[in-house]
């Protein structure tokens, strides 16, 4: 069976969902796009229909599952709208823009009984992440203690605000350390560089184990994350993320993309298999509505600590039963 999409948003990235579905994913078609410059929309929709009423494409009877990829202020009111019209949906992250929204879509989730959303924390599907956290759980470099983080892109969106380096950007950290780690951050303590930028950011977690991560919103030279899990009988870390090394005016190494597609292709493409895979099997992966939930929810907590200067200390309730 082809299971037919709509796409909301095509950006950078949702046009980049559009080609993946398209050109890369078995057994899933693009019926429908959609973007509030409907020009846009138009030049990625191809076979598919471009809509200018966002509520009109979920509505659809042709579209059967929805990706989500317009800006963070959106998601949580799409998502509930899928929810309510029992569609599918990969819903990009963060989740909402607010924690109480964030919670609104995981309680419709609740209410509803199944599970619909996936929310796009694509390191998941990156196979160094993957590989990082085969080593650790096979005990091969014993029990995890640190995990250093590296967060930098070339140079912040004109949009960006101070705060979305962290609702934005250290949510992907957020989530993928709770993955990594598999424990919950109990504490967060921040301090930013003159000028707002770089930020460090340390989580204490449940385990003992500590995070580190440094946000870096431009950093000139080149999009790069790096992780470097620190175990008592080793460490496991990314390698640079390159097929080839270059010789060239006297220097030897690799290119550094300047955004996350390149870097995150395979995670990508990889996720949007698994997400329309997940729909024929009944059977979901990735990130729910709850890790999208949590990882909103810290974020706005470190976003506190960040305006007082304080640690704080987190909280974020119970996981529901649904998604244990
Ligand atoms: N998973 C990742 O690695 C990753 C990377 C980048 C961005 N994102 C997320 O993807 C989303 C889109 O980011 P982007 O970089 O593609 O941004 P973008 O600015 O390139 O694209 C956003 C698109 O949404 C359209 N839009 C704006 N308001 C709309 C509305 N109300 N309804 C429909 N369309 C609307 C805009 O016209 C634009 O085409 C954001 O939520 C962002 O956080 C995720």
């Amino acid at each position: 069976m082809t299971l037919s999409v709509g796409v909301i948003g095509t950006g950078v990235m949702g046009a980049e969902h559009v080609r993946i579905l398209r050109d890369e994913t078995a057994g899933a078609q693009v019926v429908a796009v959609c973007d509030a410059d409907i020009d846009r929309a138009r030049a990625v929709a191809g076979h598919g229909e471009a809509f200018s009423d966002l509520l009109a494409l979920i509505r659809d009877h042709r579209v059967q599952a929805v990706v989500i990829a317009s800006p963070d202020a959106t998601h949580a009111d799409l998502a509930l709208t899928c929810l309510a019209a029992g569609k599918p949906v990969l819903c990009e992250k963060p989740l909402a823009a607010t924690a109480e929204d964030a919670l609104r879509v995981v309680q419709a989730e609740v209410q509803l009984g199944r599970r619909l959303v996936q929310v796009g924390y694509m390191r998941r599907f990156d196979p160094a992440y993957v590989e990082m956290l085969r080593v650790r759980a096979s005990g091969a470099i014993g029990e995890a203690v640190l995990l250093h983080n590296t967060h930098r892109n070339a140079a912040a969106p004109d949009w960006f605000t101070g705060a979305m380096a962290v609702t934005n950007s250290f949510v992907h950290e957020i989530d993928i350390s709770r993955w990594l780690l598999n424990t919950e951050p109990t504490l967060a303590r921040i301090s930013a560089a003159p000028g707002g930028d770089p930020l460090m950011i340390t989580l204490e977690t449940e385990s003992g184990a500590i995070v580190s991560t440094e946000v870096h919103m431009n950093a000139r030279y080149g999009y790069h994350v790096h992780a470097q899990l620190v175990g008592r009988e080793g460490t496991v870390e990314m390698a640079a993320p390159t097929v080839t090394l270059t010789n060239h005016v006297g220097q030897h190494g690799h290119v550094w993309s300047e955004n996350w597609v390149p870097r995150f292709r395979d995670a990508y493409r990889i996720q949007m298999n698994g997400w329309v895979r997940s729909i024929a099997d009944q059977h979901p992966v990735g990130a729910s509505a709850w890790d999208g939930y949590v990882a909103t929810a810290i974020a706005e907590q470190v976003v506190t600590a960040l305006q007082t200067g304080n640690p704080v200390r987190l909280t974020f309730g119970q996981r529901p039963d649904l998604y244990l």
